[in-house]
């Protein structure tokens, strides 16, 4: 019997929500961060594999052997990996040189098959060009199997149906905003289809960053992998799919993962800087004072190490002076965060 479906029953679990206050101008904001980089091969991509391959073996069962090939700018390719080495197929990963250099080396360490994409797609990125190279290949050989996380609605499913209920039920009645960063749109779909039925008086927030096209805006210089693309997404065409973009400066984001990273001790990936960056913009903006926001913490900072946190690679990027600015003033402003207990946690010691 097929191990598909019970491999796939089996591999997911709750992640958690690390709550912060975040202070910045004289305000203060309560806010938490859903730590997907605790998922089994460390981002918020691991559920969107199980929904891809469920939707793979569904349409036509897996079989042992059988080649599935995707465009990825690293997270859902580890994601994948792993969950197809578990029912023995192989995954050929195409990603671009954008990918850090680490997570190729986990891809291929894990037994992924790496094609790398060289060639820009003149919109800011090497989307386009991973995605031809996809074609290619189907082309090339008819029985590799391409899930199209770009258009496949499995993925927004399984983030209806796991992310969105996990953050309303942990977060409690005093949620407020949930901000997700973008690139395929999928897990920001997902949670707000979620939260549209169960909690409408909760904001759906997409983050982007400038120089994409994912959610709307002109194509440009992108240094941060996993948000953004070079083409809008297919799941945030109608109204109801958000309540508000906010786009961050790539830079700014970077900026904001370091002072997490000092003020918590933790590194988090530049996607979640930039959904961070976007509830510190909201503040400025906004002097109501609100419940609680939700960010979607979509990987950890260790794949980061030699990119985002690394002074060389900045300058390298012709961007740490830039970075080093953004982080003195954002400073200057009065940014700083500080772990707190949940609220309904929070008198618990009196
Ligand atoms: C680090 C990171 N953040 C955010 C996202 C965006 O997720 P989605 O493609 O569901 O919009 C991704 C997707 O690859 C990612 O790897």
């Amino acid at each position: 019997m097929s191990c598909v479906m019970p491999v796939l029953k089996r591999a997911l679990d709750r992640t958690p929500l690390l709550h912060l206050t975040v202070a910045y101008r004289g305000r203060t904001r309560r806010l938490a961060l859903k730590l997907e980089g605790h998922g089994p091969s460390g981002s918020v991509k691991d559920r969107s594999a199980v929904g891809l391959v469920r939707a793979l073996h569904e349409e036509r069962p897996l079989t042992p052997g059988t080649v599935v090939v995707e465009s990825t700018s690293g997270n859902l390719g580890l994601a994948l990996t792993r969950l197809l080495r578990a029912v023995d197929c192989t995954f050929l990963a195409v990603i671009d040189l954008k990918t850090p250099p680490v997570t190729r080396r986990m891809l291929e360490a894990d037994g992924a098959r790496v094609l790398v994409v060289d060639e820009p797609d003149g919109q800011g990125g090497y989307l386009l060009s991973r995605l031809r190279t996809v074609r290619e290949l189907l082309a090339r050989n008819p029985g590799y199997r391409w899930p199209n996380q770009y258009e496949n609605w499995a993925a927004p499913e399984v983030h209806r149906t796991t992310t969105g209920p996990e953050i309303t039920q942990e977060a409690g009645a005093e949620l407020d905003a949930v901000y997700v960063p973008v690139s395929t749109g999928g897990t920001l779909s997902g949670i707000a289809s979620h939260l549209r039925e169960y909690r409408p008086d909760v904001a759906p927030v997409a983050v982007d960053v400038r120089g994409s096209l994912a959610v709307a805006g002109t194509a440009g210089r992108r240094l941060i992998p996993g948000i953004g693309a070079s083409r809008p997404s297919a799941f945030l065409k109608g109204a109801d799919s958000y309540d508000r973009l906010v786009q961050v400066d790539d830079v700014e984001a970077i900026a904001v993962c370091r002072i997490l990273a000092e003020d918590l001790g933790l590194a988090l990936g530049g996607s979640s800087g930039c959904a961070v960056r976007a509830v510190v913009a909201d503040l400025e903006n906004d002097p109501a004072p609100r419940g609680l926001a939700v960010c979607v913490a979509a990987d950890g900072g260790a794949k980061y190490r030699d990119t985002l946190y690394s002074d060389d690679w900045a300058s390298a990027q012709g961007i740490a002076e830039e970075t080093a600015a953004a982080k003195a003033r954002l400073r200057r402003e009065g940014l700083f965060f500080t772990r707190r207990e949940p609220h309904h946690l929070e008198h618990r010691h009196l």
